[in-house]
């Protein structure tokens, strides 16, 4: 008798010790830091176009959107509507790199209007 009361208070305190060890990782993987990314994803921000641009279009496309090289066309005379630019940039076309697996849909959103943005210059 005497064994299994030592029995059962040694097997609840392993089970006591163990679901404590359990329960610290996700507390731990709940950062403030992607929040602090989700957040930014979802915040329009207009310095977000920009930045993307220059990161990833500049390359091909100039800073000013003129360069044309490889036959990038001048983002300052394109007409196309947004939705298209949008599907461009998602897809690509000739030489031009696909971006839908690079960048977040908001990133892809701020940059378009950003190339949009340029034409009135
Ligand atoms: C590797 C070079 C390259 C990079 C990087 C690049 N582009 Fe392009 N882009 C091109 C080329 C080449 C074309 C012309 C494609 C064609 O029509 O055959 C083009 C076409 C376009 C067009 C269509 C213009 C029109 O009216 O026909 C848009 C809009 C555009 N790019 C936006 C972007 C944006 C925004 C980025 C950055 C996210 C980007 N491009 C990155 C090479 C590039």
């Amino acid at each position: 008798m005497k064994r299994i009361l030592l029995f059962t208070i040694v097997s609840s305190l392993v089970f006591a010790l163990w679901s404590c060890g359990d329960n610290t990782p996700p507390k731990e993987t709940t950062t403030p830091k992607t929040e602090v990314t989700a957040k930014a994803e979802t915040t329009p921000n207009p310095d977000l176009g920009k930045k993307i641009y220059k990161q990833y279009c500049a390359l091909c496309h100039g800073a000013d959107g003129k360069l044309g090289v490889n036959g990038a066309g001048d983002l300052t005379a394109s007409a196309l509507p947004e939705t298209e630019v949008i599907t461009r940039i998602q897809k690509g076309k000739g030489l031009m790199t696909p971006f839908e697996e690079i960048l977040s849909e908001t990133q892809i959103k701020a940059v378009a209007d950003y190339v949009i943005a340029m034409r009135g210059e």
